[in-house]
């Protein structure tokens, strides 16, 4: 039997959060290559994204290279739109990574889980527990806290802090 090389970690990173960025980390730990896959997300919840896919993509590179994340081998952030499975067999990944940080965040990422392997059933999930520092950071929260003149920045890469920063500064 094999052992998965590549897995993807997705994620719509609206924006990159501290706590995407320790999945990251523990996937890497992991896996020896980890692609990032921003995901289009057109219509998230039905409304669309707060940044561009391709501020999105810029934004997740930066923040890696800021915290010395990129400089390990066998990490890639790539822009994706379509099926994630799609997306997993084009690059050769055997799995997806994704972090759990409560009960809450269980039933949705079982559904898609399941849907993923009702899709592809040779991609494997794999779930990792975030770290509990991080449990209430989401990027929802993240911009909310930004658009309300809230410091976010121990929740935030300092390059994200500073392009929610402008953004809600322009907005207001
Ligand atoms: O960070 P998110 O928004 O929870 O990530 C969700 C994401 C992007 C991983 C999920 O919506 C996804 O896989 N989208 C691509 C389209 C797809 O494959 N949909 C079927 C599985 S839900």
């Amino acid at each position: 039997m094999n052992h998965i090389q590549h897995v993807v970690v997705p994620g719509t990173f609206d924006p990159v959060t501290l706590g995407h960025i320790d999945v990251i980390n523990r996937a890497r730990h992991l896996f020896p290559r980890v692609t990032v896959a921003v995901a289009e997300s057109r219509s998230k919840n039905g409304v669309g994204t707060t940044f561009t896919l391709e501020e999105r993509v810029d934004l997740l590179r930066e923040a890696l290279d800021e915290l010395g994340v990129s400089s390990l081998a066998g990490i890639q952030v790539l822009p994706f739109r379509g099926l994630l499975v799609d997306f997993c067999r084009e690059l050769g990944a055997g799995g997806v990574v994704k972090g759990l940080r409560a009960m809450t965040d269980f039933e949705y990422e079982l559904q898609q889980a399941d849907l993923n392997a009702h899709l592809a059933p040779d991609l494997e999930s794999v779930f990792v527990m975030s770290n509990p520092g991080y449990g209430y950071v989401s990027s929802s929260i993240v911009r909310e806290l930004a658009s309300l003149g809230s410091d976010v920045s121990t929740l935030v890469p300092v390059c994200v802090a500073a392009k929610l920063h402008e953004h809600y500064a322009v907005e207001r």
